[in-house]
């Protein structure tokens, strides 16, 4: 039977993340769609992000004055709206011409952060240049320090807020659809952080084997001799807070903050690296009691399987500072450029506020870990 969603012409008429996904997965090439769509091995982990959530019950407070909520939070000394991030995407220009511009000016407009990948396909520079609110930097450490250290001081330079250090990628899981694919950028597109060199093997994925052109890409390029030692280094080239975004452990929490770092992201990558890893959900409450029996005030995002805002909820009252959201945002550029990635945003906005007020919240500091059965 064909889906209800094929009626719909506006945009406003999608009323859930879910609805989106289903709508890019119409509009997109396959090879794009399972690019972003995309995890590793047999997607356990992937399942798990979501169903992890899913499974946790709420226990609400009634009889609350919840008739005004304060959502806002301080990230490094800045507010945002909401505690609801931009997490940093890949190639987003496959989604949409306008690419990062339009995810990074929908961000701006609904006043959250916007966090750009090393594997953008408009340069550090020009997004930074024609979006106003705060933009933090995703870094892939190169082989050639050089590379990455050039990187760190473009990004600064050009006014990025933090830096996002990925530290689970020493290799790229094994996404079977992008390796039947043999996944590459399309002609007209680069890593556009690169387009200035002359080197292809830095600014294009290979198309021309038998695998993932982001597989070979990083096997080449990338360092996977990576330790906390360079953590160390990286922090010493830059004043700007480094966080670290793909932690699971409690110790590998800690060794970050004792290695500089000023934030942690907990995150799996979406399911699409280490199948079978524990859900982020999962592996919050551990972090968080390590982290906070150190400080307290150093900032806990996570991302994975956000896609309602009982979701946004349920991670706050673990323990968590704000939540990234991903593959929505590339569904709702894929649907209506910025619009659609606003419209995504201000969905899950509005859903998280409602939460709040059914649970008995009328701010942030309210949202305690007793909401949450565990
Ligand atoms: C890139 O970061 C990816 O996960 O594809």
């Amino acid at each position: 039977m064909e889906s209800p969603l094929h009626q719909f012409s506006k945009i406003s008429e999608l009323l859930n993340l879910f609805e989106y996904e289903e709508v890019a997965r119409r509009k997109l090439s396959q090879s794009a769609f399972e690019y972003f769509a995309g995890f590793a091995a047999d997607g356990i982990t992937d399942d798990s992000n979501h169903q992890d959530f899913a499974q946790l019950r709420l226990l609400p407070r009634v009889m609350v004055d919840v008739s005004q909520r304060s959502k806002g939070i301080n990230l490094f000394g800045r507010k945002l709206s909401v505690p609801i991030l931009a997490a940093p995407m890949a190639f987003q220009a496959m989604a949409h011409p306008h690419g990062e511009l339009a995810t990074a000016s929908a961000c701006e407009a609904l006043g959250t952060t916007f966090i750009l990948s090393t594997f953008s396909n408009y340069s550090v520079e020009d997004v930074c240049e024609k979006v106003a609110s705060d933009i933090w930097f995703q870094l892939y450490v190169y082989k050639d320090k050089g590379l990455t250290k050039n990187l760190v001081q473009r990004a600064t330079q050009s006014g990025c807020k933090a830096i996002v250090v990925t530290v689970d990628v020493p290799l790229i899981g094994k996404r079977e659809n992008d390796i039947r694919n043999r996944f590459h950028l399309p002609a007209d597109l680069s890593i556009a952080n690169w387009q200035n060199t002359s080197s292809d093997s830095l600014k294009k994925l290979p198309g021309d084997l038998p695998d993932s052109g982001l597989a070979a890409y990083f096997a080449s390029l990338y360092d996977c001799t990576l330790t906390w030692k360079d953590l160390e280094w990286l922090v010493s080239l830059t004043d700007v807070p480094i966080l670290v975004k793909g932690i699971l452990r409690p110790d590998d929490a800690l060794r970050a903050i004792h290695s500089g770092a000023k934030g942690i992201i907990v995150s799996n990558h979406g399911g699409r690296q280490l199948d079978t890893s524990i859900s982020t959900i999962k592996a919050l409450p551990p972090v968080v009691q390590a982290v906070n029996t150190f400080d307290s005030n150093i900032p806990i995002l996570v991302d994975g399987g956000i896609r309602r805002g009982t979701d946004v909820l349920k991670a706050l009252a673990l323990g968590a500072t704000a939540v990234l959201l991903g593959r929505p945002l590339i569904w709702g550029l894929t649907v209506d450029g910025a619009a659609g990635v606003a419209h995504v945003l201000q969905l899950l906005m509005d859903e998280f506020d409602l939460a709040m007020a059914l649970a008995g919240c009328d701010d942030i500091a309210s949202i305690t870990s007793d909401l949450v059965v565990q």
